[in-house]
């Protein structure tokens, strides 16, 4: 490490905002409307009264028919903004049209191989009612689900917006998982209408997404048509009846769409995310609720105005995504940038010179990013302009303080105020976060978003200052997931359980004598592999499901800039040789079943797991033992001479 970042760390410095950005910001010019004189106030008057704070705010948006009532909270299920009639789509689009905006660039988009698209709102509106009325004249409709599995073309939005539009829901599948892993999200949402591509560019390599998914499309009874986007030139096969292309069905539709009016409590979206157990969890979010607290947050947060151009560099097919590259920055009517590239590719200087090119005003990124670049030095950045950056933001795991004063100093040139934003794809929204007025300690998230009570507890629901303990959310937020698709039993079960009606997140966490939030990361048997949530049960089923594999344990073992790789140990079933080429294929085998997101970068093959004498994997000896830990207590152990055979494959 560089000593003067060694020396910014030791200082355990405050990091207080400019004057000038604290008088210019959103949230000071709304505090001045009441008369708030500080984020203090802010927050007691905030907390006390919720309704009053989404109240005003949700009013900054149209609605067809006004609520009558801001909450209706019945633990562990809320209603927000009850009877009004609204569509985010409408909000997003049809508004700023009718207010003359339509000029204005709604993204700059640039491809992997360098070529750029601006699209203006009312290009992309046009291109959305297209899309729409295709939609419908398949039969698509209020309530209906459609499966999206496509890379970060513009396309992605707008089948999402078109979506919205009708009143349909969409439930997108992150391009980077593999056909497998589709197919059982098609499934559990019973999908009517899936839209790919025919394939993309992964690094300069080309992925056959079309073909890939024909493979699984026998094992998928609800779905009636595939729509294809034509974006890689590839030479696919057309299935008759039930494959159409994108192009062939919007090409004679009107670019005028009605709009569907929906209540506010209609659902929008459904977005999959690793839990507990292998079956993803189907994340139901509404359009009125979600519209409001992703709009909030990215004017408060981010603090963005008219003019300025807004890069959050993730990928839309994960919640960061959904809510901030498609939703809020549309809800807000300013321009974004959509990057459907790799940092690092062509070479590391790649996110710096589209920053330097566009003039970037505010970047969003996750740590493991930022902690790739300060591998790769900073001259990278050095050799670009970036004096456009006004605020920083990181997102997705942990930001170590190393990283988070490196990203102050070679991209926020000492100058820009880090938004460390802890969420999830549950949330919707940032909860807890600093606003661009709050005094920032490196490595922190700060404190929770106005009107949102979180808290530290121990396992007898006591509450902790100074000490590690669960996260948990005491109050109801108005982008909060309403439950589980076609599963309400598991949203009680997994997030309302452990505390009489309080969220818990599955997070680790400490508040300090500040009230300030420390996150330290899953308590729960998921893993963050370069910030994305995996889970243990969904590799370990992968590995199973290998005709030589009895039976499999994964942990996260820590990395330097991923902050956790999987390591996986297998029993092979008898007659089956632990060779090296055999845990190639294995590795090669989970990477087919769910994505390369989730293949193990270690195996390991044991005779046996540490269990205990019911029988569960004891985890948490492993996690032990590939850190180099201490193992603790092992009495509870049924084979405590497992032990002894995880050192032999280490
Ligand atoms: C999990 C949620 C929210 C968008 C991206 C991930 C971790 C998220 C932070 C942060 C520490 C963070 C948590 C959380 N996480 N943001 N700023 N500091 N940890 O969404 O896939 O639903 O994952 O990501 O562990 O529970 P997700």
């Amino acid at each position: 490490m560089p000593k003067d970042l060694e020396a910014l760390l030791k200082e355990e410095r405050i990091f207080k905002p400019t004057k000038d950005i604290v008088e210019k910001s959103n949230i000071t010019q709304w505090m001045n409307k009441y008369k708030i004189k500080n984020y203090d106030e802010l927050l007691k008057k905030a907390n006390d009264n919720p309704d009053w704070f989404w109240d005003d705010l949700a009013k900054e948006l149209e609605w067809f028919e006004p609520y009558k009532n801001v909450l209706k909270w019945d633990p562990p299920h809320a209603e927000w903004f009850l009877e009004g009639k609204f569509n985010i789509a409408h909000n997003a689009l049809d508004r700023h049209i009718k207010n003359g905006k339509g000029d204005k660039i709604a993204y700059i988009w640039e491809g992997e191989d360098g070529k750029t698209r601006k699209i203006t709102y009312h290009q992309l509106w046009c291109d959305v009612n297209k899309f729409a009325n295709a939609l419908r004249e398949l039969g698509i409709g209020k309530g209906d689900t459609v499966s999206i599995y496509l890379p970060m073309i513009p396309e992605l939005p707008v089948a999402m917006l078109a979506c919205a539009k009708i009143g349909a829901v969409h439930s997108v599948v992150f391009s980077g998982f593999w056909a497998k892993a589709f197919q059982e999200r098609v499934n559990d949402s019973k999908s009517k209408v899936a839209i790919t591509t025919d394939g993309f560019t992964r690094r300069g390599k080309l992925i056959p997404l079309k073909e890939n998914v024909d493979d699984i499309l026998q094992n998928t009874p609800t779905i009636k048509n595939l729509i294809v986007i034509n974006n890689a030139g590839i030479d696919v096969k057309m299935h008759e009846g039930r494959d159409l292309w994108w192009h062939e069905i919007t090409e004679n539709m009107s670019e005028e769409c009605e709009t569907e009016v929906m209540d506010s409590e209609d659902p929008l979206f459904i977005l999959y995310t690793s839990g507990t157990t292998g079956k993803p969890k189907g994340v139901v979010h509404v359009h009125g609720g979600y519209a409001v607290g992703i709009y909030t947050t990215l004017k408060f947060v981010f603090d963005l105005n008219e003019d300025d151009i807004w890069w959050c560099a993730a990928d839309i097919g994960w919640i960061t995504g959904h809510s901030y590259i498609v939703y809020a920055p549309l809800l807000l009517g300013v321009t974004s940038i959509i990057f459907e590239g790799t940092p690092d590719y062509p070479d590391p200087g790649r996110l710096w010179k589209i920053v330097e090119g566009y003039k970037v005003n505010v970047f969003y990124t996750a740590p493991t990013t930022i902690r790739m670049f300060m591998k790769y030095g900073p001259k990278w950045p050095q050799k670009y302009d970036l004096s456009s950056i006004r605020l920083l933001g990181s997102v997705g795991e942990p930001i170590n303080p190393e990283a988070w004063v490196w990203y102050y100093k070679y991209i926020g040139r000492e100058k820009c105020p880090i938004m460390d934003t802890w969420w999830q794809t549950e949330t919707g929204m940032h909860l807890i976060t600093p606003l661009p007025i709050s005094p920032l300690k490196p490595g922190s998230a700060v404190m929770p978003f106005p009107t949102v009570q979180a808290d530290i507890l121990d396992d007898m629901g006591r509450s902790l200052t100074e000490k590690g303990g669960h996260l948990v959310i005491k109050t109801p937020w108005p982008s909060m997931l309403r439950t589980i698709y076609r599963n309400p039993q598991r949203y009680i079960k997994t997030y309302w359980s452990a505390f009489k009606n309080m969220y818990l997140s599955g997070d680790v966490a400490r508040k300090d004598s500040d009230g300030y939030f420390w996150i330290q990361g899953r308590e729960d048997d998921v893993l963050s592999v370069a910030g994305h949530r995996i889970g243990t049960a969904e590799v370990e089923s992968a590995l199973v499901s290998y005709e030589c594999v009895a039976e499999a344990a994964v942990v996260g073992k820590p990395d330097e800039i991923k902050g956790e790789e999987i390591a996986a140990f297998v029993i092979l079933k008898d007659n089956f040789k632990p060779t090296q080429e055999l845990k190639d294929t294995l590795k090669y085998h989970v990477r087919v079943e769910i994505g390369p997101v989730a293949t193990p970068k270690y195996i390991s093959f044991v005779d046996d797991l540490p269990k205990t004498r019911s029988g569960k994997i004891m985890r948490r000896v492993i996690k032990a033992k590939v850190k180099g830990e201490d193992v603790g207590d092992t009495s509870t152990l049924a084979n405590p001479e497992a032990v002894d055979g995880l050192d032999r494959a280490l």
